[in-house]
């Protein structure tokens, strides 16, 4: 089931939400301090989907800099799962990316991570490396895919 879901930017009081989000993936790095980190980062962007009751569903980091887009983190909220969240999520990123001028996005993910690997798949990243036992002896693997052209469609690769 794929509801809509408004993206706008995080703030501090989101982020009593957003730690329980960081502290529910068993893989996760993330605190509420690595949280506030990023709110205080200029080049750092934390937005949150949001649904039609305010509720927020999920919340991405990415960074923008020295003209390049990198994902940092994205999670959605375990009641929202599998209900477009991320992919409302990685739409904005990928319109970030073309809005910014960026030519490519970067993200890394963990190997094992099939749930988050299916995304990005579907969204044109490819791997470009691997960061051998990067994750407590897995390995993360390095993805990236042009921004959209302006005026296109996220999903459109542009490779
Ligand atoms: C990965 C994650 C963000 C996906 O969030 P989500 O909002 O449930 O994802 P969506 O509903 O937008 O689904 C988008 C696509 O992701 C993939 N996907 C999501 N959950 C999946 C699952 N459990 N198994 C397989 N593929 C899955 C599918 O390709 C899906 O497309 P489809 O529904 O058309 O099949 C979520 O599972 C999560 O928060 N995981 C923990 C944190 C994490 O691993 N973040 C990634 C860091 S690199």
């Amino acid at each position: 089931m794929t509801l809509a879901f408004a993206i706008r930017l995080a703030e501090a009081s989101d982020l009593e939400a957003l730690t329980e989000m960081v502290a529910a993936d068993p893989h996760g790095t993330w605190t509420r301090a690595s949280l506030e980190h990023e709110l205080t980062l200029a080049w750092s962007h934390m937005v949150v989907a949001v649904d039609s009751q305010g509720v927020v569903a999920g919340f991405m980091v990415y960074w923008h800099t020295a003209g390049e887009v990198e994902l940092l983190n994205i999670a959605t909220s375990p009641t929202f799962m599998r209900q477009g969240v991320a992919r409302t999520l990685m739409a904005h990123l990928l319109e970030a990316a073309t809005r910014l001028g960026a030519p490519r996005v970067m993200l890394e993910v963990r190997a094992g991570n099939l749930p988050a690997r299916s995304l990005y798949d579907s969204l044109g990243f490819v791997v470009v490396g691997t960061r051998k036992g990067y994750y407590a002896g897995e390995d993360a693997l390095l993805m990236d895919r042009a921004a959209p052209a302006a005026g296109g469609t996220p999903s459109e690769s542009g490779r």
